[in-house]
């Protein structure tokens, strides 16, 4: 065989046998630090192939030896934000109101939790910030009907508003139209009363007499629950009529209709929704729209 061997008369090596027209093929092998290079390479690539997910079939895949996933990484670090958070949620809970102000961490992660307990439960009946809507009370305005400061607000919270629970909290007003205890004409003249003097209204069907009459009505049947200024009364839940925030949309029709048959809000109790804590954390939010006491 060794005989078969040609070399090429110019360079010496040796040539494969191929020849075109002549011209000859050398045998010049790879560069030995090109060829480890790259056995080393795949020698890489296969151990990594092995060892990390690589080979996908059908809805899964194989996990490689060693089970790395940057899915498990992301899980490991949410749990490890969520236990942090359950410490810092724990503190809220039993710490008070007083002390969680004093605490600039425990209070930032309350007003986190708040403000996404907020968007998640409140919102939609009270509005984004809120801002409220006809028959959801404006939290950030600052006219309460059962109080402003945080100890009321996490009671109206927790037990909610004729939500049926004995403690939740409750309040009535006469059905003075539907159940006749005013004659419409006198309906009429107590709803130009109030809309004049309290809701700051101008109503040129109002007239001085009508509006006379309606405060003298005012004073014997609505006084007791709204205060003979209109200041209400939030040991009765009454709410502030000299105002310009409202809870029914602050017109005059809404005034009617509320002395004929009375638009009585429901507002869920939270504390089967929501921990004590998370509630606390809440109730800060909603003081801090703008409106607390
Ligand atoms: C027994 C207490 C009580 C009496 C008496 C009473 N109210 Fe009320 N009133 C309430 C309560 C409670 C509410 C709040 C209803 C709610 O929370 O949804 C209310 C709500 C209102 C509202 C809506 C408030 C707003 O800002 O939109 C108006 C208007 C109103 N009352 C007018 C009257 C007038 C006029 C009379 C007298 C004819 C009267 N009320 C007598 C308890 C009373
Ligand atoms: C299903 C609608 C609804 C949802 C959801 C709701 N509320 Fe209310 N909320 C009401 C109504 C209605 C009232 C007023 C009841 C009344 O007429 O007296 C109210 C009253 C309140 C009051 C009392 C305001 C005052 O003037 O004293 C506070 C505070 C309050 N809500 C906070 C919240 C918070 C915080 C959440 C979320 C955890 C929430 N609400 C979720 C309907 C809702």
């Amino acid at each position: 065989m060794a005989s078969n061997i040609e070399r090429d008369h110019v360079t010496g090596t040796e040539t494969t046998g191929h020849e075109w027209d002549g011209l000859k093929e050398l045998n010049t092998p790879l560069p030995k630090w090109w060829l480890y290079t790259w056995i080393a390479c795949t020698i890489w690539a296969l151990v990594m192939f092995v060892l990390y997910p690589a080979i996908p079939y059908g809805k899964s895949y194989f996990h490689g030896l060693i089970g790395f996933s940057t899915r498990d990484e992301v899980a490991a670090d949410v749990k490890a934000v969520q236990a942090q958070r359950n410490v810092m949620m724990s503190k809220v809970g039993s710490a008070s109101f007083d002390d969680i102000r004093k605490n600039p961490e425990l209070l930032a992660a309350a007003q986190t939790a708040g403000r996404l307990t907020f968007a998640n439960n409140c919102q939609p009946c009270h509005g984004a910030g809120g801002s409220g809507q006809v028959g959801y009370p404006a939290l950030a305005a600052g006219a309460w009907i059962w109080g402003g400061k945080l100890e009321d607000i996490q009671q109206t919270l927790t037990y909610g508003i004729r939500s049926g629970l004995d403690q939740a909290r409750d309040s009535q007003m006469p059905k003075f139209g539907a159940d006749g205890l005013l004659k419409p004409a006198e309906i009429q003249q107590v709803a130009d009363y109030v809309e004049t003097a309290y809701f700051g209204l101008k109503d040129k069907d109002a007239t001085p007499a009508s509006i006379k009459a309606g405060e003298a009505l005012y004073a014997t049947n609505c006084a007791a629950c709204h205060g003979d200024k209109g200041e209400g009364n939030r040991e009765v839940g009454a709410p502030r009529l000299a105002s310009k925030v409202h809870l029914n949309g602050g017109t005059r029709e809404s005034i009617v209709k509320q002395v004929i048959t009375p638009h009585l809000g429901v507002m869920p109790n939270w504390n089967t929704r929501l921990d004590a804590a998370t509630i606390k954390s809440v109730a800060i939010y909603v003081h801090d729209l703008g409106g607390g006491e």
